[in-house]
């Protein structure tokens, strides 16, 4: 490469880090959580997760986690006072209610004080009701987890392939990627802050609209009943150690959609966000998700024809990615 088409490439990395350092910097909750809902959502789940975790320890610490409690319900006042109480605030609630009844069963003195911070928030905010999420401890028995598993792994993971000919759309029925996406939802997620979205588009027009900005699915983009745009939104994360935090959540729930997809008979093929900042912006213009947000990826979905033909996609031998008892540094 020349030297001037060497410094505008530097250039072009440079503007495109700088665009993701600003997006992050600007969203994120790095300055504290009391910005706006979704950084105070993340900053609650993130705090429960961390109550839930202590109780699913072998050795429970005798009243772990007090202080996050009075976090906890700070932050859960400070919003049900501006915004209207949703699902994750009363998660946070039943979360810190579980572990104060765990913490009283275990014979741990002193919760009064906490315990009417609860009362007094349930008393202004009846939305804050936490009947039903489902918070705490959860016991699964081995045979019942058994009992779930596919019989044979290996032929459910290797019949998944990338589709590039899809069925009809007349067989494509949406409701199939809201089962997928509610499947997806299972992934894990840092803290359990859940900050993947899938945008789903099934009209020919806006498939259309959306592929132009995307340079994989030339020749068979426009065959699929629907595209699914996968982003993860930076306003949950809250660390600098987080700045790629967004890619691996979001690279996880979308591999767990495609599973969800595979399982439920239909093609997909994940289509690359690789782009510089600049057609990142161009894309934003026709696809309105919010600046917080960044794209992981996108998924082209449809029904399985009869017959699949798909590129074999050979893989590197297992010793090229398994490396057991790999030697530390003396
Ligand atoms: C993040 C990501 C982006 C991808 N982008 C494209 C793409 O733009 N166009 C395409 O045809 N395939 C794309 N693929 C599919 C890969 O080519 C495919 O997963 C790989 O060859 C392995 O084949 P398999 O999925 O059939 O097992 C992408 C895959 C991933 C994980």
């Amino acid at each position: 490469m020349g030297g001037v088409n060497t410094l505008k490439t530097l250039a072009g990395l440079i503007y495109s880090y700088v665009s993701d350092a600003r997006r992050f910097w600007r969203y994120s909750y790095m300055r504290g959580p009391y910005s706006n809902q979704r950084t105070l959502q993340a900053h609650v789940l993130r705090l429960s997760h961390a109550l839930e975790k202590g109780a699913a320890l072998p050795n429970p610490r005798a009243g772990f986690g007090t202080e996050k409690i009075g976090q906890i319900c700070d932050a859960i006042g400070y919003s049900a006072e501006r915004w209207p109480v949703g699902e994750v605030e009363r998660i946070g609630l039943a979360t810190v209610e579980a572990t104060l009844a765990l913490h009283r069963a275990n014979g741990v003195q002193g919760l009064e004080p906490l315990q009417a911070k609860v009362d007094q928030l349930k008393q202004r905010f009846p939305a804050l009701d936490a009947s039903n999420a489902a918070a705490g401890l959860l016991t699964i028995s081995r045979s019942d987890l058994v009992q779930s598993l596919p019989s044979s792994p290996e032929a459910f993971f290797h019949s998944r392939t990338s589709v590039r000919q899809f069925g009809a759309r007349t067989e494509f029925d949406v409701s199939t990627i809201e089962r997928a996406v509610a499947m997806a939802q299972k992934s894990p997620s840092v803290c359990n802050r859940q900050l993947s979205r899938a945008y789903v588009f099934s009209s020919p027009d806006a498939i259309e609209r959306i592929l132009k900005h995307q340079d994989g699915n030339k020749g068979f983009g426009s065959d699929a009943s629907a595209i699914i745009v996968v982003t993860t939104d930076t306003s949950g994360m809250y660390k600098t150690g987080e700045r790629n935090q967004t890619y691996v959540d979001g690279g996880l729930f979308a591999m767990s959609l495609v599973y969800a997809l595979h399982a439920l008979c239909q093609g997909s093929c994940m289509l690359n966000w690789s782009q510089p900042a600049h057609k990142d912006a161009a894309f934003r213009k026709d696809c309105p998700i919010p600046g917080s947000e960044v794209i992981i990826t996108l998924i082209a979905v449809g029904p399985l024809p009869d017959q699949i033909v798909s590129a074999r996609s050979p893989r590197r031998p297992l010793g090229d990615v398994m490396i057991a008892d790999f030697a530390l540094n003396a």
